[in-house]
């Protein structure tokens, strides 16, 4: 699987996103070290602020499938994360995040993502 494939996967799912509030439908895929591509969309709410990511998505999807923190390849996006889910990022410690941005791909590792990260580990 190339970075390009596991982008065109995640522009793929992103039809399936749940997103009537903002109608940003957000696709992601995530690639395990074994080989396994898991992906996850973004959920939205009328409650606003309850939405879920799509990365925080196929994260919890993969951590559910019993992977764990050092299990995790690359993750694909077809947007840049959001400050957030780029602490959930570097907490799995992805070795590189691809993404779409302003019309360009960008790939670029986790703690460039979120310098100086809070880790209580
Ligand atoms: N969104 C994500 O799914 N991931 C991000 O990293 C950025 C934002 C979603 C949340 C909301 O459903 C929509 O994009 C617009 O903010």
């Amino acid at each position: 699987m190339t970075d390009d494939d596991l982008l065109s996967r995640a522009d793929a799912i992103a039809e399936r996103a749940y997103a009537p509030y903002s109608n940003f439908h957000v696709g992601v895929a995530v690639l395990l070290r074994d080989g396994t591509v898991i992906e996850g969309v973004n959920v939205e709410n009328a409650s606003y602020p309850l939405t879920v990511c799509g990365e925080k998505n196929a994260i919890s999807t993969a951590i559910t499938e019993g992977y764990g923190p050092g299990d995790f390849e690359a993750i694909a996006v077809n947007a840049s994360p959001c400050g957030g889910c780029r602490q959930w990022l570097w907490q799995m410690k992805f070795d590189r995040v691809i993404f779409r941005n302003a019309g360009k791909v960008v790939t670029m590792a986790p703690d460039e993502l979120l310098p100086e990260t809070f880790d209580d580990l």
